[in-house]
């Protein structure tokens, strides 16, 4: 009988070590190494048997192939971040914090496939029968001719879904708590998540289904184990939302099938989640009360144009290494901004905690914000505020200067939708027509100089 050797393998990046260590060297992770059996080696399974020549068809890429259907999943948001609706075949992984709302917005999107006539099974691991029926009555969905099962065993699941009519749709929530019998390691470790999914992914390409498998993910944010199925699967949501904001934001991490970056914007409200369709008025906020310290920012979310409120508080700091406080952007930019408002303009904020906020929950990654942000931080350093009805966009340069970004003229003309009255923005944008009347900022001592004096 082969001998199981136990190995060590990295929860986060999946990577063998011999024995057990603290620190991961292949991903720098600390305390993330785990025992497990390793698989009996290759050449102790048999080898399967090819039947008759196998052959590969070839097929010229020129001639028409019609474009994959989607099924629309009747959630407009789902579907705008999916590229357009489920690609059949396809295999979906969604990440999110416990408690985000996946098994709400799946629940109710494979309501909504039922009823548009497609087959739905939805497969929770987490949660039994009853109480996935007790949700269903709760958003009002009771009546959906969705098909449930409670189970965790992989065999038991691709038996029933091999079987009979391919389901349209399937969900697997959650693939943490899947565990295949081949196997020896726990539920929920690399070796059991990586094979668990890729038995769901070929059996999603060889049926025709879409699988949705919901991934949890770790307090840092990184799927926790299924990093290691990211490239296993089609596409990549991530469900995010701050705790205590009832807003929500469905990201298209990767997608084969449309473009990344997409986002959805729902509201968790006492009846499961609803679609937000103007995202830029929840954003924004109220103008009428605009105090110091607030930039609107024009941004540009996938496809789609989105305008955020932007919130600084800069106050002289009693601690000898001040503090600093970022919500929804990334604080190493923030020190980038501070640093050249120091080193070029001499503005120096070294000996003030800065906190900087971005409105309603979302996270911004665009560099574009940068101005939005340098003009937010001086407001509140001078305590004047902005224009009540101007919006911001560029990039700050570690010169100073303010660089164009792309797609300027959407991101105008959604300022003009929303009624703001006019713009700053980089120089030399190239402009066919615009919406708004511009004021070009050429670099960053031109904004200090929009601003009173430093208290
Ligand atoms: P859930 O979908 O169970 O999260 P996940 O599957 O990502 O762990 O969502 C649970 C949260 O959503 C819980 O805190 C309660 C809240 N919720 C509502 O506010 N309204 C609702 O109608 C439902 C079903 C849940
Ligand atoms: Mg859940």
């Amino acid at each position: 009988m082969a001998r199981t050797r136990e190995t060590f393998v990295c929860q986060a990046c999946g990577a063998v070590h011999p024995r057990w260590q603290g620190k991961c060297d292949a991903c720098g992770e600390w305390n993330s190494i785990v025992e497990e059996k390793a698989p009996p080696p290759a050449s102790a399974r048999p080898l399967p048997r090819s039947k008759g020549k196998a052959r590969m068809e070839l097929v010229d890429l020129k001639g028409d192939a019609p474009d994959a259907p989607r099924r629309k999943t009747g959630i407009g948001e789902l579907d705008r971040v999916l590229g357009g609706g489920l690609v059949p075949a396809s295999a979906i992984l969604i990440g999110g914090d416990p408690g985000i709302g996946k098994s709400t917005l799946l629940l109710q999107a494979m309501a909504a496939v039922a009823n548009g006539g497609g087959r739905a099974v939805y497969v929770s691991g987490e949660e039994a029968i009853g109480q996935i029926k007790m949700r269903a009555r709760r958003l009002g969905l009771a009546n959906a001719n969705v098909e449930l099962a409670a189970e965790t065993n992989l065999a038991a699941i691709l038996g029933t879904l091999e079987a009979g009519t391919p389901p349209d749709v399937v969900v697997i929530d959650s693939v943490q708590t899947l565990w295949s019998d081949t196997l020896d390691s726990a539920p929920g470790t690399v070796t059991q998540v990586r094979a668990c999914a890729q038995e769901l992914v070929r059996m999603a390409k060889s049926r025709g289904t879409a699988v949705l498998i919901v991934g949890h993910v770790t307090k840092d944010g990184q799927l926790a184990g299924p990093r290691v199925m990211e490239h296993m699967v089609d596409t990549v949501l991530y469900f995010e939302g701050e705790r205590g904001h009832q807003f929500r934001v469905l990201r298209a991490v990767k997608n084969r099938f449309g473009p990344a970056d997409e986002i959805g914007v729902f509201e968790m409200t006492g009846a499961g989640l609803t679609e937000v369709l103007n995202p830029s008025a929840l954003f924004v906020g109220d103008r009428e009360a605009r105090a110091s310290g607030a930039a609107v920012f024009a941004g540009i979310e996938g496809t789609r144009p989105v305008l955020v409120e932007i919130q600084a508080l800069v106050a002289a700091s009693p601690l000898g290494t001040p503090r600093r406080t970022v919500v929804g952007w990334d604080g190493g930019r923030l020190a980038m901004i501070l640093a050249v408002l120091d080193a070029r303009c001499g503005v120096g904020l070294g000996s003030h905690d800065v906190y900087l906020n971005v409105a309603g929950g979302l996270r911004i990654g665009e560099p574009a914000a940068d101005l939005a942000v340098a003009a937010a931080l001086l407001s509140s350093a001078t305590d004047s505020p902005l224009p009540l009805d101007v919006v911001v966009f560029g990039e700050v340069s570690l010169s100073g200067a303010i660089r164009p970004v792309a797609q300027a003229e959407a991101r105008l003309k959604e300022a003009a939708k929303l009624g703001f009255k006019s713009a700053w923005t980089p120089s030399g944008l190239k402009l066919g027509s615009t919406p708004l009347p511009v004021v070009e900022i050429g670099d960053l001592a031109q904004l200090v100089a929009r601003f009173g004096d430093l208290p």
